[in-house]
């Protein structure tokens, strides 16, 4: 039995309002939702219904899609729907190739000139404060060495999470001592709570892109380093290749691009090679 059907504080979504959400979802920000679905998005909206005073799901779609709800809520229906999970260190056979492997090689061949990394879909800061602290640690080692990075999402409410750059200790308990010391400072009022040191906050520009746009908001420049992780698999195989692809277009010759671990370009047609099975170099 499904409690979200059982309970009567539950709003029911009707099937023509779900499509319409659906399908709206799916062509703007490339995320699928299959019918399958819908208790996870009923649960997840019913709240903001409520909050508005609505008492229906047609009465809420009519609402964000007219001017008014397009201004004032639409983007708080993709914060609802989009899923954040993420970690410190998620992954971390990607980090340990970056540093020890890949950089020492490319940096010598590349010159002097910062190092451009984009975390294309950074949910709540953890994927580029991981890259912070891994190129921090790898600027002692090799003290010319330089970088900048771009950490963009589409959620607005991930984006603020990141740049607050706070985490309960429960998040951060995986990364030894001395960097947690180095890299982060205990709340004075909480000593569960830590935040990033803000020489370090500072160091990431934030911007919300919608990886489904064109040109990604008109970015300009040409990357060394892609993260694109955990987010291809909400899209449908074609949204992702086309992506991927424009990725490509924003990555230099040479450059990686890193995946998720359950994603893969088998099958497309792309400017990329395999290294390892969810890292790709630019031809
Ligand atoms: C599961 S998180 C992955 C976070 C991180 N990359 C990692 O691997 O831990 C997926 C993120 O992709 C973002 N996202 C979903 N669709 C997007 C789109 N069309 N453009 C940009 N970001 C998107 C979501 O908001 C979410 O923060």
């Amino acid at each position: 039995m499904n409690v979200l059907e059982e309970n009567p504080y539950i709003l029911q979504m009707d099937t023509a309002s779900f499509q319409r959400i659906s399908a709206y979802i799916s062509k703007e920000y490339g995320i699928k939702l299959p019918e399958s679905k819908k208790p996870m998005l009923q649960g997840r909206l019913n709240k903001k219904i409520r909050s508005l005073g609505m008492t229906s799901y047609k009465e809420f779609i009519d609402y964000i899609f007219s001017e008014e709800g397009r201004k004032r809520e639409l983007y708080n229906v993709v914060d609802l729907i989009t899923t954040n999970k993420t970690d410190f260190y998620r992954e971390s056979a990607h980090f340990h190739f970056l540093t020890n492997e890949f950089l020492p090689r490319y940096q010598s061949k590349r010159g002097r000139s910062p190092l451009k990394i984009w975390s294309s879909a950074c949910s709540t800061g953890e994927e580029p404060y991981t890259i912070i602290i891994e190129m921090e640690e790898y600027k002692k080692r090799h003290p010319e060495f330089s970088y900048n990075l771009l950490a963009s999402d589409i959620s607005i409410r991930a984006l603020q999470a990141a740049y607050q750059g706070i985490y309960e200790q429960s998040k951060i308990s995986s990364i030894p001592l001395d960097i947690r010391r180095t890299y982060f400072l205990q709340s004075k009022t909480d000593p569960h709570v830590f935040r990033i040191k803000p020489v370090y906050r500072k160091k990431i520009i934030y911007k919300r892109i919608n990886l489904m746009e064109d040109s990604f908001g008109l970015l300009k420049a040409d990357y060394d380093i892609i993260f694109c992780r955990n987010v291809l698999i909400y899209f449908n195989k074609l949204t992702q290749e086309e992506v991927i692809g424009k990725l490509c277009q924003h990555l230099r010759p040479g450059g990686l691009l890193f995946l998720g671990h359950s994603e893969s370009i088998l099958g497309m047609q792309l400017p990329l090679k395999q290294i390892k099975p969810t890292l790709f170099q630019k031809i």
